[in-house]
């Protein structure tokens, strides 16, 4: 599948080493009827732009929520739907277009559908070629929170799982029926980033282990209040992914988020700095890299009232103190380690950054503006990259793709040292 391959020709003695251009991947996107059919096509576009052929095959009721002429203008490939179709079959029969792609993604996955793969029918052209597939599959479900958690719908999904369907999500939040619940189809970058982490991209990072921390901090001061800030955890997780999606054994030391955990990742949660700098010391003594993505809170109350602390006068005071900084710890535990920072600046962003690249000690630091609107809890950012020596922007992206490329720099910076 895909990769580069190379060839060693010899000529009049000289033996020539050619590396051959890495043949395109291809992809079969099954959609099915759901209202995140929609979604599909930021999905079919993530696939195209990172060079995949995509073969798009949709059931009668996914063309009921999006035109097949959406997909057909984002792959250049006419979309597949019909079993018995005359024209389609004499140019690829669906047992050939069965054995065409490197993967099958279903995304949206309907509880139909899912019903439909656990019994192994074959009633429409995408079942008919789960049938008569070896490749890996996918299902992304997406679904009614109550359609999700039906006996039948968790009976289907075990049995295909045990078969070994690679089931990605779904999430949850608030749904098109207008529910809040478990249902919710993954994000097109997380379904992206957890096909390419299992099909295995360029796996410069094989044998290397990472470790990164995201999301916020939260300080508490009583048994039920805590001082927090605005961090998703998006972008931290996005690279934890993009590491893992390169071949890095990857260990995601968490703040409290509302994020699943990407594909082939372990992660650890913790709500405290003090709590997250103890395991990112343990965890760093094993790794290479050390990304350190999250918002961890500066301060934490100087004492922990042990009861509920009472309302009382007009004002009242609290005293903090300093938090450990964990980098810097990091650093001084691990003088070899390649330790990446982020710096979150609302004001003269490369003069900070630059000041904790040095103060830190890190071989790197990703600045970016915060602050109406920017970067925290936002889907999209944009990175300016500082190291000793150098500098790079990253231009506004999905956290996804801004992370790809992030780490895109690391492997660079980590091979030139
Ligand atoms: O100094 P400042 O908090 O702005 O630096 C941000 C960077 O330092 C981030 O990479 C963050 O994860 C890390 N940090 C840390 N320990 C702290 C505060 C921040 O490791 N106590």
């Amino acid at each position: 599948m895909g990769g580069a391959a190379a060839l060693a020709v010899s000529i009049a003695g000289l033996t020539i080493h050619v590396m051959t251009a890495p043949s395109p991947r291809k992809l079969l996107l099954g959609i099915t009827g759901g209202i995140a059919a929609y979604k599909a096509a930021e999905l079919a576009r993530l696939f195209v732009k990172a060079g995949w052929q995509v073969q798009v095959v949709m059931t009668a009721h996914a063309t009921e929520f999006v035109a097949p002429l959406t997909f057909q203008a984002l792959t250049g490939r006419e979309v597949r739907g019909a079993l018995f179709d005359p024209q389609h079959e004499a140019a690829m029969g669906h047992i050939e277009l069965a054995r065409w792609p490197d993967a099958i993604v279903i995304a949206p996955a309907s509880a139909n559908t899912i019903a439909k793969l656990a019994q192994g029918r074959a009633d429409d052209l995408l079942s008919t070629l789960c049938l008569a597939t070896d490749k890996p599959l996918f299902v992304v479900p997406a679904m009614n929170r109550l359609m999700w958690s039906n006996a039948a719908t968790q009976d289907n999904l075990a049995l295909l799982r045990r078969r070994g369907v690679q089931q990605l999500g779904p999430g949850s939040g608030s749904q098109a029926c207008g529910e809040i619940g478990e249902g919710r189809m993954w994000e097109p970058e997380q379904i992206f980033d957890s096909v390419s982490a299992a099909l295995g991209q360029t796996k410069d990072l094989a044998g290397l282990h990472a470790v990164v921390t995201a999301g916020p901090t939260r300080e508490p001061l009583d048994p039920v209040r805590f001082i927090s800030n605005r961090s998703s955890g998006k972008q931290g997780y996005a690279v934890a992914a993009a590491l893992a999606s390169r071949g890095a054994k990857v260990t995601l030391i968490s703040g409290p988020t509302q994020l699943p955990t990407p594909a082939g990742i372990t992660r650890i949660d913790v709500e405290s700095a003090e709590q997250m700098l103890g395991i990112s010391l343990a965890a760093a003594a094993e790794a290479q890299i050390f990304v350190g993505a999250a918002a961890v809170a500066d301060y934490r109350a100087s004492s922990v009232a042990p009861e509920k602390i009472k309302k009382s006068g007009e004002a009242m005071t609290l005293t903090l103190s300093k938090n450990p900084d964990i980098l810097a710890r990091v650093r001084a535990a691990q003088p070899a380690l390649f330790l990446v920072g982020f710096a979150a600046e609302t004001e003269k962003l490369a003069e900070h950054a630059r000041g904790k690249l040095e103060k830190k000690q890190l071989n790197l630091i990703a600045a970016n503006w915060v602050g109406a609107g920017k970067a925290f809890d936002t889907e999209d950012n944009a990175l300016s990259l500082f190291w000793p020596g150098g500098e790079a922007e990253i231009a506004s992206a999905s956290k996804a793709e801004v992370a790809r490329q992030l780490v895109d720099r690391i492997i660079a910076l980590y091979r030139s040292r």
